[in-house]
């Protein structure tokens, strides 16, 4: 049968052994990118991220007044525009990036000009209400199309909001404190789960003060940022697909050099721990207030136990949900996953897909609006998997073909190159057939 040039084809492994060094987390690169471009000075990062979102959020910024130079190791250097952005010529396309439309339009609100924002068929499904809501109350001007990208921003000066976020979010509370970072007074968002917190530590990185508790971030404002120097550290979501894998094959062991282990995303590590998996964590260090360390893992003897996430954990876990998702008919008891509904406006509604797919594998799951049950001890087969162009759809179902019977054929499998272009030659890497 041939293959197009959009799927892969993956073949059951016997095992997943070897040892990774991960691209830079997406995250943390598009905050460095945002912040480092706005910036006065010229910053320089090392092991940025490949991932296209990333390439948006650098094409945004040059768009905006930034110089941007990136070479082939994958280091950048940005020079800012030291607080005042030239408004763009053209449309600023955050192709299928949420994080880049939701902070940029933040850094923008404040500023002076009028600036349009468009994504690809993807982004322009999601929702936007979600940073017209607070970026109006502090007197910004945005028209949205039904809810949705494309959307303009009409840049004023903005007074201080005390803001709580209606549902978690890192894209949201980032938006509202770059729009705080250029705004006379104090700004503050509160969320009931900690999301993310690249931002606030980056904000302190380039120099801004602000103010943390255990639940409310505020930011004084106006305030400047200044150039730095920092090694992105690896994308502990993106190396979610290869613990799961590895987390699977009893005799495994895979080894992570300078992960990025900041607690707010590293929830999956417990999930894995308390599924039964062998964990050990090295050589942790503080880079630019980021944890950074060696990660080991293997599968028990026996086999995975079983795992519930809800509430608070299902916010934390949300962009490894997939992948738990994926493995979970491995299991002896199954996962059982709720309080996801934001998985439904993902890059794709996410829990339908990775029900549809788990069936199409011939596995037995239950849907909800805000989860999903896994059962355990079943068997998949190799199927023909439907990624949605969601490159965690396309890479979760490659890590629940390593063990299905039979051959799985991903579709829209490059869509992984929205935040892992080499995830497949490292699968290769890793996967002993
Ligand atoms: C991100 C936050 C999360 C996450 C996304 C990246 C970020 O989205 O799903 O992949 O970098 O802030 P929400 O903030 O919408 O939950």
């Amino acid at each position: 049968m041939p293959i197009a040039a959009q799927e892969r084809l993956i073949r059951p492994a016997r095992n997943v052994y070897g040892s990774l060094r991960l691209p830079g987390d997406k995250s943390i690169s598009h905050r460095y990118a945002m912040l480092a471009a706005f910036a006065e000075g010229t910053s320089r990062f090392t092991n940025f991220s490949t991932g296209a979102d990333c390439a948006s959020t650098l094409a945004c910024m040059e768009a905006l007044g930034a110089k941007v130079n990136k070479t082939n190791d994958n280091s950048v250097e940005i020079s800012g525009v030291a607080g005042r952005v030239i408004p763009a010529k053209h449309p600023l396309d955050c192709g299928n990036s949420g994080s880049t439309m939701r902070m940029i339009s933040g850094l923008l609100a404040p500023q002076q000009g009028s600036f349009t924002l468009v994504g690809d068929a993807s982004l322009s499904r999601r929702p936007m209400e979600r940073i017209r809501k607070p970026l109006e109350t502090m007197g910004a001007r945005l028209t949205l199309t039904e809810g949705h990208a494309p959307l303009t921003i009409h840049g004023n000066p903005l007074h201080p909001i005390d803001y709580t976020t209606p549902v978690p979010s890192a894209q949201v509370k980032t938006c509202v404190l770059l729009a705080g970072l250029q705004t006379a007074g104090t700004t503050t968002v509160r969320e009931a789960v900690r999301t993310r917190d690249h931002s606030e530590l980056a904000l302190r990185a380039f120099g801004a003060t602000l103010t943390r508790t255990l639940d409310s971030v505020s930011i004084p404002g106006p305030q400047c940022l200044y150039a730095i120097s920092a090694a992105v550290p690896g994308d502990i979501s993106s190396a979610a697909f290869f613990l799961c894998a590895a987390a699977l094959f009893p005799g495994s062991g895979l080894v992570f050099d300078s992960l990025g282990l900041n607690p707010t995303r590293a929830t999956l590590l417990d999930v894995l721990t308390a599924l039964g998996a062998h964990i050990a964590v090295l050589n942790l260090e503080e880079k630019n207030a980021e944890l950074v360390g060696t990660v080991q893992v293997s599968a028990p003897p026996q086999g995975l136990g079983s795992a519930e996430v809800s509430g608070a954990l299902a916010a934390q876990l949300i962009d490894e949900l997939p992948v738990l998702a994926a493995i979970a008919p491995y299991t002896s008891g199954g996962i059982r996953i709720r309080g996801a509904r934001e998985l439904r406006v993902k890059e794709s509604d996410r829990i339908a897909l990775i029900v549809k797919n788990l069936r199409t594998m011939g596995a037995e799951v239950a849907e909800f609006e805000d989860g999903l049950d896994v059962p355990g001890g079943q068997t998949l087969h190799g199927a023909t998997i439907d990624s949605g162009g969601d490159h965690r759809i396309a890479m979760a179902f490659s890590v629940a073909a390593l063990r299905a019977e039979g051959e799985t054929l991903i579709q829209g499998a490059e869509s992984a190159a929205i935040s892992f272009p080499e995830f497949f030659n490292l699968l290769d890497l890793v996967a002993e057939r």
